[in-house]
């Protein structure tokens, strides 16, 4: 259980201002001001609370530009949770791939993943490569079954890269938890046959860890043989098995920013590289563009991450979110992944054809309805894919309560009921296709009368 140790006062604007603030932001809620927004669930990363622990950390912070004692610390905190004792750091996760991917990926090259999250995937891109996912049969289905279902497809990622060429791939990336496939978890037998297949193809294994502990939560409840064992053992066993493992410390580092990138002990010469390609585009090579005390909340949110009392309360939040929406006739992603809710936009909004952007078009609702901020990851963000109509609804950790679940149930239930959402046409977005739905504009499409 947890108390509040500091609070902020958040109104529902009325519905007049919703209104207004939604066209003033091209019915685009990246273009809100949080000021408009009552119940945010736009994404977990870096949004949550921090505990009166890591605020003391945070107020003890050492601010050297070398050899910062709260870069000790974090080093300290890496090894002992997740088992690297060398770390190089980054200001947050994509700074992290940015150091990575462009080290290890060059012109040509082929990168295997479970399925490539935004910024792994533009990563990969820019440095020259061409990201491809395996993700398991059924990951994007909206009933599955399956206790892994964020899993990388070894099997097809082997005949891939035999297709390809072995020589093309030089790296794997496994992403626990899945966050582009309704953030499903990935299973630690997973992860050792994609060491396997890695060494096969003598490329890197590099897990993207931002979740790992709630991944290893999974693991725990889920998997045959680790069932009720312990979280933190989870932990180092899953991640033993990567070269490298990149880090957004705005999720399981339980932090507003920050990240890095974990080495295991025989990459002396990626850890010499990696260092170098910091101190040209983070920070020197022991702070990585965090401030001494974002190390230091950092080092102590790590720990806390891997509680199972925490992990608990986290999952259950995220779980009583789905059974609450479903109560109230919302279509949701089964088994519900570990940071958010998914919800089938299709389904949920059947009258709006796809060409007008129903997962959209569900979120613009819900934010007239009752000023809650959720987001598309379906065709209206990655244009030209057969992806399912998403609708994300990402819980931030330790920050919302249980009237918070209720009101977001309530609002989602509510629009679904009505059914009179207004489908959306694209009025203006980006050069970059991939960055569309950061800052593209919208406008509702007219109904039409037959
Ligand atoms: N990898 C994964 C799996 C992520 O989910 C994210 C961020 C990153 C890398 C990049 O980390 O934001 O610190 O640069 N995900 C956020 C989200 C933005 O909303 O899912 P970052």
């Amino acid at each position: 259980m947890y108390e509040s140790a500091m609070v902020t006062r958040q109104e529902l604007p009325d519905s007049e201002r919703r209104r207004e603030a939604l066209s003033e932001a091209g019915y685009n809620v990246f273009g809100l001001s949080a000021a408009d927004v009552y119940v945010d669930l736009l994404t977990d990363s870096g949004t949550g609370t921090m505990s009166t622990a890591q605020w003391a950390a945070y107020m003890g912070g050492d601010e050297s530009y070398a050899g910062s004692e709260s870069f000790e610390e974090l080093v300290d905190a890496v090894e002992s949770v997740l088992g690297f004792d060398r770390i190089v750091p980054a200001h947050q996760g994509r700074g992290a791939e940015h150091l990575l991917y462009g080290a290890l990926v060059d012109e040509g090259d082929v990168v295997i993943s479970n399925t490539h999250f935004d910024t792994t995937r533009a990563h990969v891109a820019a440095a020259g490569g061409e990201p491809a996912d395996c993700p398991v049969d059924g990951a994007f289905d909206r009933e599955t079954t399956g206790a892994f279902d964020g899993n990388l497809d070894v099997d097809a990622a082997r005949a891939l890269a035999q297709s390809v060429g072995p020589e093309r791939v030089p790296v794997v990336v496994v992403t626990v938890t899945n966050n582009s496939a309704a953030g499903q978890p990935v299973s630690i037998e997973n992860v050792r046959r994609a060491r396997e297949l890695a060494d096969e193809l003598d490329a890197r294994l590099v897990i993207d860890g931002c979740r790992f502990a709630e991944n290893a939560w999974f693991v725990t409840q889920r998997e045959a043989g680790l069932r009720d064992s312990d979280v933190a053992s989870a932990v180092r066993q899953q991640l033993s098995f990567a070269d490298a493992v990149v880090v957004s410390g705005k999720k399981d580092g339980l932090v507003n920013i920050g990240g890095f990138v974990a080495l295991a002990d025989d990459e002396d010469a990626l850890f010499e590289r990696l260092r170098e390609r910091a101190i040209l585009y983070e920070g020197f090579y022991t702070y990585g563009g965090m401030a001494g005390r974002e190390m230091a909340a950092m080092a102590v949110g790590l720990r806390e991450a891997v509680d199972p009392a925490y992990l608990e309360a986290r999952v259950g939040q995220v779980r009583e979110l789905a059974d609450l929406l479903e109560d109230r006739g919302v279509p949701v992603y089964r088994p519900v992944g570990g940071h958010a809710v998914y919800v089938d936009a299709a389904a949920a909004l059947p009258e709006i054809p796809r060409e007008q952007f129903p997962g959209q078009a569900l979120v613009c609702a819900a934010y007239l309805e009752g000023g809650v901020r959720t987001v598309e990851l379906g065709t209206f963000a990655f244009p030209g894919t057969d992806r399912p109509e998403l609708v994300r609804l990402a819980l931030p950790r330790r920050r919302y309560h249980r009237e918070h679940v209720e009101h977001v149930a309530e609002t989602f239930g509510t629009v679904v009921e009505r059914g009179d959402a207004t489908g959306l046409e694209v009025v203006d977005e980006p050069t970059r296709a991939e960055l569309r739905h950061f800052s593209a504009t919208l406008s509702p499409v007219s109904p039409t009368h037959d």
